[in-house]
């Protein structure tokens, strides 16, 4: 089988991205640790592919990510590629989000990511960390501040682990575009939690605002790219003999990068603009 050599690990692979690229590798004949919280996505994906093994992981919980790693360990003394791909998103409008949602956003995208590649860095000599980053990280997009904010700070995070290291595990950052999977359904709901939790007087002055982001969340899960598109440019990374540290996915991506190049003045007045056209 080719590649059988080449041990994977993706975190978050029960629905979206990480779910497609489990399959998609294990298709390509990768051994793929593919790691879920549930037992039903477990049995799901080692019955669609041999080559995948489940593994139990909730990345911030630090009992979790000790008992994936003895696990991974019992079943192989090295890891090739390491996919940090898990993420949540928060949003809502910073003068009200409770810090408390702030600090999960952080918790699950940054410090468990961090945690998990700590844990697993040792199995990592001379691979490769790939970040499910994300357009978001170019950090212009109000309401969803605290998604860009820790996209933002993975990214710089990251980019000095692979400075500094000094077991030559290169890092890649991809940044996708707005892809159709479940995340959007799902912040929706815990931007409605947020938004119910909030005093009437933060109701009022957000309300429209609000409303607007929930409907062109609802939009993203119909109209974003596939979810395919991710994949393969991580089979593109992957296979790359010198991989760039970062990726852009889809053309939003590669106009938000441009984007966050201009006098941050001249962005912020644009911005602003269409806010103020929201009704
Ligand atoms: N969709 C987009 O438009 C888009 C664009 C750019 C970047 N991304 C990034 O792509 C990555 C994958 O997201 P997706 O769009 O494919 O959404 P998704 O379908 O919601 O997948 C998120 C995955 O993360 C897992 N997860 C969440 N919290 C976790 C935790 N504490 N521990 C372990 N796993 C956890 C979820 O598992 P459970 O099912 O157990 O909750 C799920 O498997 C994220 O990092 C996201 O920020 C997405």
């Amino acid at each position: 089988m080719k590649n059988s050599s080449k041990t994977i690990l993706i975190t978050g692979t029960s629905s979206g991205i990480g779910r497609e690229t489990a399959l998609k590798l294990a298709k390509e004949g990768y051994k793929v640790f593919a790691c879920v919280r549930r037992k039903i996505d477990k049995d799901e994906l080692e019955k669609l592919n041999t080559n995948i093994k489940g593994v139990y992981l909730d990345i911030t919980n630090p009992a979790s990510i000790d008992k994936a790693f003895w696990f991974v360990l019992k079943n192989t003394e090295k890891i090739d590629v390491l996919i940090n791909n898990a993420g949540i998103a928060v949003a809502g409008p910073i003068e009200f989000l409770p810090v408390k949602k702030v600090k999960e956003q952080f918790d699950v995208n940054v410090f468990g990511t961090l945690s998990v590649t700590q844990k697993f860095f040792p199995l990592l000599k001379n691979g490769l960390i790939i970040n499910i980053s994300s357009l978001a990280s170019y950090g212009i997009f109000p309401y969803i501040a605290p998604y860009c904010a820790s996209k933002r700070a993975l990214d710089i995070l990251f980019n000095n682990l692979m400075l500094e290291n000094k077991d030559n595990v290169k890092v890649v950052s991809i940044k996708p575009a707005v892809i159709k999977t479940p995340i959007w359904n799902k912040s929706v709901k815990k931007a409605q939690n947020n938004f119910e939790n909030l005093n009437e007087i933060a109701k009022r002055k957000y309300a429209k605002e609000l409303s607007s982001l929930s409907k062109s969340a609802e939009k993203n899960n119909i109209q974003g790219l596939e979810p395919s598109i991710v994949v393969d440019t991580i089979l593109k990374v992957i296979n790359s003999k010198n991989p760039k540290p970062s990726y852009n996915v889809g053309f939003s991506s590669i106009c938000s990068d441009f984007v966050s190049r201009l006098p941050q003045s001249f962005v912020n007045q644009i911005v602003k603009f269409k806010l103020s056209k929201i009704k």
